[in-house]
């Protein structure tokens, strides 16, 4: 039951002024048991759209996704509650103008008692080295901060699963590493989409995307392989390095 099940899923969009829908994910099934995954994969190849169905932000337009055997349209709430989704821009979910804050508020519906709640948020705040942080703007933090922060407010909760969408795009070199080792370290099940091979290759399982198709699923180095191939070939009626006309 402990498990992130897709059965015979696709999603489809219909583009404005379209009458055919896109196919933004094809037909394809999967069941999610390992601890660390990773979806790698162009720009555009559907990594998104992907991790969008585990809690439910996207739902499919044919089969259907569970968590932990709550499906992810019926049953959302229960899903949502089980998923913590952390997503590339930390701004864009960090609502609060302090850290402290957002945590508070990330708190608000686990724990009633304020006082209660204040101090678990202190808790947690210090657990990934942000308690120096808590009451300084988020504007004022580095990228890499305020990429943790989101990750402790998400994790607050408790959720048994988290998804991270591309969490190191915006980091250097340091902050990753610290992204990496927090990571490395979590209890969850977490499923990673991301670019960065390094943090690819710490997955136990990893999907390449591409054009919607799950090309490749298996271990992480055979799937860092495959990427590496697919970003080798060139792309379809690119002329570049075509010096003849
Ligand atoms: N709601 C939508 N409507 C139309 N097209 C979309 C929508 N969401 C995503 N797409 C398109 O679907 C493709 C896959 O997007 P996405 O899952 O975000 O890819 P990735 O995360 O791998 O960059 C892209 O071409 C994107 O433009
Ligand atoms: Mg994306």
């Amino acid at each position: 039951m402990n498990s992130i099940s897709f059965s015979r899923v696709s999603v489809r969009v219909t583009v404005d002024g379209s009458d055919t829908p896109k196919t933004l994910l094809h037909d394809f099934s999967l069941n999610l048991t390992e601890r660390r995954i990773g979806v790698i994969g162009a720009n555009g190849s559907g990594k998104s759209t992907l991790l969008r169905l585990i809690n439910g932000l996207v739902e499919p337009s044919e089969g259907s996704v569970a968590v932990h055997g709550d499906n992810t349209v019926a049953d959302v709430r229960r899903v949502r509650g089980n998923v913590g989704f952390v997503f590339t821009d930390p701004l864009s979910q960090l609502v609060m103008p302090t850290g402290r804050e957002d945590v508070e508020l990330s708190l608000r519906r686990s724990i009633r008692n304020s006082k209660e709640r204040a101090a678990r948020a202190e808790v947690v705040l210090d657990r990934f080295g942000l308690l120096h942080l808590a009451d300084q703007s988020i504007y004022e933090l580095s990228g890499g901060e305020r990429q943790l922060l989101a990750l402790a407010a998400v994790l607050a909760v408790e959720p048994a699963v988290l998804v991270l969408d591309e969490p190191s795009t915006l980091l250097d070199l340091r902050n990753r590493e610290l992204l990496r080792r927090t990571v490395a370290g979590l209890g969850q099940q977490v499923i990673m989409s991301t670019h960065d091979l390094d943090l690819a290759l710490d997955m136990d399982r990893v999907l390449v995307v591409e054009a919607g198709r799950i090309v490749f699923d298996g271990d992480a180095a055979g799937g860092v392989a495959r990427y590496r191939e697919l970003c080798a070939a060139p792309l379809p009626g690119a002329r570049l390095g075509d010096v003849s006309k």
